[in-house]
């Protein structure tokens, strides 16, 4: 059994920004094949900024505390600020990870990256 932070137990135990938005502006999905865990993120986004920022995991308890990390995260930044959170960032903000568990803050900066790529995507088409 790994050992959590308080951080990462905190946001696993009552994780921020859980459920989904109705008509998101982008949807980021990404899985890990190995462990079978899957994140959605949705974003709201108003004048270039993460308004609104929601997910929907399956996963592991440190799968599900970095989903809420990322939310907070990314909540009122930027689309290009948003782009930076990195695992890396994710892991710290949560005052570490265990090692076999570092892939599940890939796993939360990825999906949100992917929800922006899919509003920017939207964007293009509308021109
Ligand atoms: Fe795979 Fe956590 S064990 S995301």
């Amino acid at each position: 059994m790994p050992v959590y932070s308080e951080k990462v137990m905190d946001h696993f135990m009552k994780p921020r920004n859980v459920g989904e938005i109705e008509n998101p502006d982008g949807i980021g999905e990404e899985g890990n094949p190995v462990c079978g865990d899957m994140m959605t993120f949705y974003i709201k986004v108003k004048d270039d900024r993460l308004e609104d920022v929601k997910f929907k995991t399956f996963g592991c308890g440190a799968a599900i505390a970095v989903s809420s990390m990322v939310s907070e995260m990314a909540k009122g930044k930027t689309l290009e600020e948003a782009m930076k959170i990195t695992p890396r960032s994710v892991a710290d903000e949560l005052t570490g990870l265990p090692k076999n568990k570092l892939h599940c803050s890939n796993l939360g900066a990825q999906a949100l990256h992917r929800a922006i790529e899919d509003y920017r995507r939207k964007q293009e088409q509308r021109g």
